[in-house]
C-alpha cells in the first residue's frame, strides 16, 4: 500500500510517498528556515503564504521521485494537528482537495505522533541521496522520548494507535530552551543545532547550571535552565539582572559563548536521558526510540546509547527534523487500523496532545 503523506504544520512543506509503512519511495522537503532566520523565529503569516506557494510543485515532486501516478498511491495522509493554524490549513485543504479529486481515502496524522514513526522507515528506493536507515522497526511495548520545538513527552506505546502518556514539559519544550538559549548567546536560528557546533568545542563543566527537579519522575521543566543562562551570562558580562538580553550577544566572547553552549547542553541532555533511563526500569520496554528535530543531537544520542542497558537505532537527522515520509509511515498504519476521514469535513487543530487523537485507544493517564 503506498500512502502519500503532507506535512505543513510549522515552517517546512514536505510531501512523501511510502510503501507499507517502512520502505521510502520519495521524501521531499522545501524548508523555509532562510526566510524565517532573517527574523529569528517564524513568523506564522509568511510561513502560510510560503506553504500556500511551495506545496503543489512538492506534492508533484514527491510523485515523480517515487516514480508514481496518481493511479499508484492507495491514501493521503496528512497532519492535521497540532501547529500553525494557518499552515495547517494549507497541507490540509491541499490533501482533501486532492482526496476528493483523485477519490483517494483520507487519514489525519498528529505531527508529534508522526515522529514517532520516523523509526518505522528501514528502507528506501535507490537513488542519489541513500540515508543510513535503522535495520529493524522498533518492537512493542515501545518508550518514546519526543523531543522537538514544541514537544517534549515520554510516551509508552502499547501497539500501533494504543499509547499512554507518561509525562512532559511543564513550560518550554527542550527545542525551544536550546533555540532561546541561542538567541541569548547570539548563535544564528535554528538554535539546536547551533549550540549543538558551539558546544563541540566548548568546556561543558565551566558553568553550573540547575537541573529541575519535579514530583513526576517522568515529566520535565526547561524554563528555569533557560533562565539560569540568562542570568549566568550577564553575570558573565559585569551586568545585573536588569539588563535587557538582546543586547547581550554584543558582549560575551567566542570562548564564553561555546562554554555556555556546552554547559546547556550537558544540562539539557542529562535531563533527557535521566527521565528516559528512570521510565525504561520501570515500565522494561522492548524497544525505545527517540523523536522530533532534538533526536538530532548528537550528544543526546551517544549518551543514550551508552547508558541505555538494550541497544537502541537512530533514524537519520533528515527525518528526525520535520518530514512527510514519517506521516505517510503513521498514515499506512492508520489505513491499516481505522476509518479514514471524510475530506469535505475534516478541521485542523493547532493544539491537541497525541494522547487525546481519535484513534488512540489509551488517552492520558
Ligand atoms: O521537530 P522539529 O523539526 O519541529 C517541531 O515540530 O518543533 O524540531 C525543531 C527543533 C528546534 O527547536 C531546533 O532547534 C531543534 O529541533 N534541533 C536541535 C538540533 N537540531 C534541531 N536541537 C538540538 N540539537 C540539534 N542538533
Ligand atoms: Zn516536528
Amino acid at each position: 500500500m503506498k500512502v502519500l503523506g503532507i506535512e505543513s504544520s510549522c515552517d517546512e512543506t514536505a510531501a512523501a510517498v511510502v510503501e507499507d509503512g517502512f520502505r521510502m519511495l520519495s521524501n521531499v522537503v522545501q524548508s523555509q528556515i532562510d526566510i524565517h532566520a532573517h527574523f529569528g523565529g517564524v513568523v506564522p503569516e509568511i510561513a502560510a503564504r510560503s506553504h500556500i506557494e511551495a506545496i503543489g510543485p512538492v506534492v508533484d515532486e514527491a510523485l515523480a521521485q517515487a516514480n508514481c501516478t496518481w493511479d499508484d498511491i492507495d491514501a493521503i495522509a496528512v497532519t492535521y494537528a497540532p501547529g500553525l493554524i494557518g499552515s495547517l490549513l494549507v497541507g490540509s485543504l491541499a490533501a482533501r482537495t486532492l482526496a476528493i479529486l483523485h477519490r483517494k481515502l483520507l487519514y489525519p496524522v498528529h505531527h508529534v505522533e508522526g515522529h514517532v514513526y520516523a523509526n518505522f522507515i528501514t528502507e528506501q528506493a535507490p537513488g542519489p541521496v541513500q540515508l543510513a536507515l535503522p535495520k529493524f522497526q522498533p518492537r512493542f511495548p515501545l518508550l518514546a522520548l519526543i523531543v522537538s520545538g514544541g514537544h517534549t513527552q515520554l510516551v509508552l506505546f502499547r501497539d500501533h494507535g494504543d499509547y499512554q502518556l507518561l509525562g512532559q514539559t511543564q513550560d518550554d519544550a527542550v527545542g525551544e530552551a536550546f533555540d532561546k538559549v541561542a538567541k541569548i548567546l547570539g548563535l544564528p536560528y535554528p538554535g539546536g543545532p547551533s549550540i549543538a557546533r558551539a558546544a563541540e568545542s566548548g568546556n561543558p563543566d565551566r558553568y553550573h547550571l540547575p537541573k529541575a527537579k519535579l514530583d513526576n519522575p517522568y515529566n520535565f521543566s526547561f524554563s528555569g535552565l533557560k533562565t539560569a543562562v540568562l542570568r549566568a551570562v550577564q553575570r558573565e558580562v559585569g551586568k545585573d539582572f536588569t539588563f535587557p538580553s538582546h543586547e547581550l550577544p554584543g558582549l560575551v566572547t567566542s570562548l564564553q559563548q561555546h562554554d555556555f553552549a556546552a554547559s546547556f547542553q550537558k544540562v539539557a541532555v542529562e535531563t533527557l536521558v535521566e527521565r528516559t533511563l528512570r521510565a525504561f526500569q520501570d515500565f522494561r520496554p522492548q524497544s525505545v526510540v527517540i523523536a522530533g528535530g532534538v533526536a538530532a543531537n548528537q550528544e543526546l544520542r551517544r549518551q543514550l546509547r551508552q547508558k541505555l542497558p538494550i541497544n537502541i537505532e537512530y533514524a537519520p537527522i533528515q527525518l528526525c527534523t520535520d518530514n512527510a515520509a514519517m506521516i505517510a509511515a503513521l498514515g499506512y498504519q492508520q489505513a491499516r487500523l481505522s476509518t479514514p476521514a471524510d475530506p469535505y469535513t475534516l478541521e485542523v487543530v493547532p493544539s491537541l496532545s497525541m494522547s487525546k487523537t481519535a484513534w488512540n485507544k489509551t488517552g492520558a493517564l
